[in-house]
């Protein structure tokens, strides 16, 4: 297949380029930047040299209809809705991993601060969080990829809400991403001397990931979830580790937890549910796109306490991309990814 992508010069898309790179079915046919247009891929990551050699297109000049097969837009929000309807009107398949179809147009308004303009592909995006949408995404020929701390987050939470462990009510995500997550522009907010020996909360009950989690939790109960959702930005290049916090809603030991939840992940080749007393760590999934998740009841408390750690490049944006490409293309799942 041919292959193209959109923003392939930030952090997402060049961890696109890296995973297919070892994919046996694709060929990276087309790249956009605006910074570097006219520029070859290995001049902006020289890691990339005698690897792939394809020139960095502005994006008002997209291919004609035909030319690609398949296309991935790790652009930022607002951009890539523009992007997706060209090539959507080609009949291209495309996966979205901005926030652009991820939610409904006055959600998205509202935690997004931007109108949506393009409401009409909007009801055509299927949302990518493969383990749990696994027979939409095989038939959908646009899918809207989920964002890191969602992913994360539903991951952990989704076998326990599903099995009637937990309260739908009062679920605390206390999440934690490398500065990587924030994209490859400069900020100050984001630069060395900001972030090194530093961790902070931001974004507390407005940030734009709350209601995606929500949408996702609500599938598995009939309540109305609101979420307590805290992201900090920690000293580290990539990962995410999220701390969910939820009551019991009926009694369970901690290893009867985790049998639940390794028979619910049990075909799952990215879920590594683990063993009693092990919890989770961002280094073990660095690089991959595995999702690794801990559990603990707490008695005490009547409270269960769900770890979960990705690498938010990763299983978080560019390879539950490949994933999903793998499921709509009718590949095996785990192609370049393992
Ligand atoms: N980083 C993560 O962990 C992560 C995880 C999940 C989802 N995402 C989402 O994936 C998307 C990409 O994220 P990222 O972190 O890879 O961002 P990034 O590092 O900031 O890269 C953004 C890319 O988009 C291009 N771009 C920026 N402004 C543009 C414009 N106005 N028109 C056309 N192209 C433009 C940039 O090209 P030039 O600068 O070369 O011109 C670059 O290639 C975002 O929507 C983000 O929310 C990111």
């Amino acid at each position: 297949m041919k292959i193209g992508i959109c923003g392939a010069t930030g952090y997402s898309g060049r961890e696109l380029i890296r995973i297919l790179l070892h994919h046996p079915k694709v060929q990276i046919a087309f790249l956009t930047s605006e910074q570097y247009a006219n520029q070859s891929i290995a001049d902006v990551y020289p890691e990339l040299r005698s690897k792939i050699s394809v020139l960095c297109q502005p994006v008002d000049q997209l291919p004609p209809k035909g030319t690609l097969d398949f296309v991935f837009l790790a652009l930022p929000h607002t951009v890539s809705m523009k992007v997706a309807k060209v090539f959507l009107a080609q009949g291209t398949r495309v996966i979205d991993l901005s926030g652009d179809y991820r939610l409904s147009a006055s959600l998205y308004e509202t935690w997004y601060q931007h109108p949506h303009e393009d409401v009409e592909n909007l009801s055509k995006a299927v949302y990518g969080l493969s383990e749990i949408f696994r027979d939409k995404i095989k038939k959908a020929t646009f899918v809207s990829n989920p964002g890191c701390y969602p992913t994360a987050a539903s991951l952990g939470l989704v076998p326990a809400l599903k099995g009637g462990f937990i309260d739908p009510q009062g679920i605390v995500i206390d999440a934690k991403s490398g500065v990587s997550g924030a994209g490859r522009g400069l900020s100050l907010g984001t630069h060395f001397v900001e972030v090194y020996e530093n961790m902070k909360a931001y974004k507390i009950a407005v940030h734009q990931h709350t209601p995606e989690i929500e949408q996702v939790l609500k599938n598995f109960t009939s309540a109305n979830i609101h979420v307590t959702f805290v992201p900090h930005l920690i000293p580290l290049e990539k990962g995410i580790l999220s701390t969910m916090y939820a009551f019991l809603a009926k009694k369970v030991k901690t290893e009867n937890l985790v049998e639940a939840y390794q028979k619910f992940y049990q075909n799952e080749p990215f879920i590594r549910v683990l063993p009693l007393g092990n919890y989770p760590q961002t280094k073990n999934v660095y690089g991959s796109n595995f999702c690794d998740i801990g559990l603990q009841v707490d008695e005490r408390t009547n409270r269960v306490i769900v770890i979960s750690v990705i690498d938010n490049m990763v299983k978080g944006a560019s390879g539950q991309a490949v994933q999903n490409m793998n499921l709509m293309c009718g590949l095996a799942e785990t192609m370049g990814l393992l």
